[in-house]
């Protein structure tokens, strides 16, 4: 293989991602076996900016890939969607000679990796790193398993006091644009209801349900709301006490825990796996991609389309849900 690139950056950028440590550690391993140079730039595009960047090596990611978080941190960067402030960037890359960059991140950052490949010729290659998994062109985001992981076992908890009680509990997940992690707490978790920013939400029916299971005295204690559902889960209880009153309910936000912890196994063999495979892409000269994993298979989404595209619910979900909660 002939290499395209000799010096290689490697950040995280938006919301962390446990795994985003063992995406770092795989693509720092694979790119030092192929013999490039790698430099970790902290802080996202901000550190670029700021021309925080260093030198790694193998042991810079000794005893990371069990680790939540990430070592290189994060951040979102306002100055970065300026062409004056990806210029700075740049020209603190060029001084290193680094001509290529891998970036983990969602859409957010992969919209900033496309704007700078759009203006200096540095190839970027991203790898998904959200818990939202959110992204068209893969089935796996580094985070989603640990972060919906998480909040399944929170709720299992939930659930053993709401059923002591006879309490509903409205759980709210995250998931600001998108109902991944409460589509798949909710299912796991048997929740009677699923409250997503890709669906509107009929108030009607959820009282009309809630209702009728009274009626049946079927006993009803969980609620998932995505935090992008319009008001959240908060707002979700007020219409419900308002509506039916007898109903004793009490409201939990899980919050960050679903951010934090150990990843699975699942997603430091996909952050290990990807990783990899971003340095095989700028390896070979592929430029301007993301690397994600459709049907088993290693799949490259042009960042271009990446940015415009998110990934759908079908309604057969939500069919799902309704038939198993009845
Ligand atoms: O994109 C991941 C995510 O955790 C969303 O689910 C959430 O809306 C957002 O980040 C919160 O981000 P922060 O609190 O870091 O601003």
């Amino acid at each position: 293989m002939t290499p395209k690139v000799s010096k290689i950056g490697v950040l995280c950028s938006g919301g962390d991602s446990p795994g985003m440590n063992a995406g770092i550690r795989a693509v720092v391993r694979t790119g030092l076996y192929y013999g490039l140079e790698v430099f970790g730039i902290m802080r996202g595009y901000t550190g670029m900016i700021e021309d925080d960047i260093f030198q790694m090596d193998n042991r810079s990611v000794a005893n990371i890939i069990q680790r939540g978080g990430t070592i290189l941190k994060t951040a979102r960067s306002a100055e970065f969607m300026t062409y004056e402030g990806r210029k700075k960037a740049y020209d603190n890359l060029k001084k290193r000679g680094i001509n290529g960059l891998v970036i983990l991140g969602g859409d957010g950052s992969f919209r900033g990796a496309q704007a700078f490949s759009n203006d200096f010729d540095i190839p970027c290659i991203g790898l998904p790193g959200t818990i939202d998994r959110d992204i068209a062109g893969t089935d796996f985001t580094i985070g989603f398993d640990t972060a919906v992981n998480t909040a399944v076992e929170a709720i299992d908890k939930i659930r053993d006091t709401a059923d002591a009680h006879d309490r509903l509990f409205i759980i709210e997940v995250m998931g600001r644009d998108a109902g991944y992690i409460a589509l798949h707490s909710g299912i796991s978790t048997g929740a009677e209801n699923i409250l997503i920013p890709e669906r509107k939400t009929d108030i009607e029916n959820l009282v009309a349900s809630l209702q009728e299971k009274e009626r049946r005295k079927k006993l009803v204690n969980l609620i998932i709301v995505a935090e992008g559902e319009k008001g959240g889960a908060e707002y979700i209880e007020q219409v419900i006490k308002e509506r039916i009153p007898g109903l004793d309910t009490r409201v939990c936000i899980l919050g960050h825990i679903q951010r934090g912890g150990a990843p699975t196994c699942m997603d430091r063999v996909m952050a290990s796996r990807m990783g990899y495979h971003a340095i095989e892409c700028l390896m070979e000269g592929r430029h301007n991609v993301f690397v994600g994993v459709l049907q088993n298979r290693m799949n490259y989404t042009p960042l271009s389309e990446a940015v415009k595209k998110k990934q759908r619910i079908s309604e057969e979900w939500m069919k799902i849900v309704r038939i198993l909660s009845s």
